[in-house]
């Protein structure tokens, strides 16, 4: 049931042999970067999708080019700092699709400030987002994954949480507090079924990091050993083991997706 799946052919019962077959998927910031690569990459697995993010055309074009494959996908308007929002989204995807079963908690932004620069708003936004969103989606999904005794709960972390990085206070402490909490919620969940473990990517050409500038990327990148940034695909790829059944003794675990950038 589980072999690999054929990605040549956009016939929607040959992804029936996915490793996420009718597997219900909420990915938040599944509009663009790893999220949107995520979205695809899950519903050629036979996953039934739905993307949370606040940014709503670009949500909207990701579930359109799935349908047109053939693949089932929904597109929520869903500010994950929102915890009613997050709340009624959840409740809302289960009166559609009868359960949840994944959860990649994506999302994410940066607002970069040496300490002395840095403001409230800015370090309290990026906590928001990061951390508390991942909290309120979390807290919102897993009572619908403990009722069933089954869950895949995959947060987004960064390499940055391990070693610090200069001008992201805000940043790492997220990041480093998503850590945390994937330790607590694998001791937590691990024993209804539920594993959580979390990605850290290294440097992942996105809109992220579309800002940086191209000399700075060059020395970025040959510091790394694979001597280049990473794409979206391959931390999608990483999202993907550890949300199938293939991942099933895997919990608490912290995987890089960084070309050995921290080793
Ligand atoms: N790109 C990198 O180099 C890198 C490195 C390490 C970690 N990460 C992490 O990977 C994750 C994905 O990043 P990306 O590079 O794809 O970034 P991205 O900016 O391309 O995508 C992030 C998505 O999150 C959405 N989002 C932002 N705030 C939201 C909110 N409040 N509610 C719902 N959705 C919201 C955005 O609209 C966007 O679609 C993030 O958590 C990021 O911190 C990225």
């Amino acid at each position: 049931m589980h072999a690999g799946a054929d990605f040549t052919v956009t016939d929607s019962r040959r992804y029936k042999m996915g490793k996420l077959t009718d597997r219900v998927a909420i990915i938040t910031g599944g509009a663009n970067g790893i999220g949107r690569a995520t979205a695809i990459r899950f519903a050629k697995e036979g996953a039934k999708v739905i993307v949370w993010d606040v940014q709503k055309a670009m949500g909207l074009e990701v579930v359109a080019l799935l349908k047109e494959m053939g693949l089932p996908a929904v597109f929520r308007e869903v500010d994950i700092c929102n915890t009613a929002s997050v709340k009624s989204a959840a409740e809302e995807v289960v009166k559609e699709f009868g359960q949840i079963d994944i959860l990649i908690n994506n999302a994410g932004i940066v607002r970069d400030a040496s300490l002395l620069k840095m403001t409230e708003e800015q370090f309290d936004l990026v906590l928001d987002v990061n951390l508390k969103g991942a909290f309120n989606c979390t807290k919102a999904v897993a009572p619908y994954m403990v009722a069933r005794g089954y869950g895949r709960i995959v947060q987004s972390s960064s390499i940055v949480a391990h070693y610090g990085n200069f001008g992201q206070t805000n940043y790492v402490a997220a990041k480093a507090g998503v850590v945390g909490m994937t330790k607590v919620w694998a001791r937590e969940l691990g024993r209804k079924g539920i594993t959580v473990n979390a990605v850290s990517p290294g440097f992942i050409a996105t809109d992220m990091i579309a800002g940086i500038p191209e000399s700075i990327v060059k020395s970025m990148s040959e510091k790394i050993p694979l001597n280049r940034a990473g794409t979206a695909d391959e931390v999608a790829n990483v999202y993907l083991f550890l949300a199938s059944d293939e991942a099933s003794y895997v919990n608490g675990a912290v995987i890089n997706v960084d070309g050995g950038s921290v080793i």
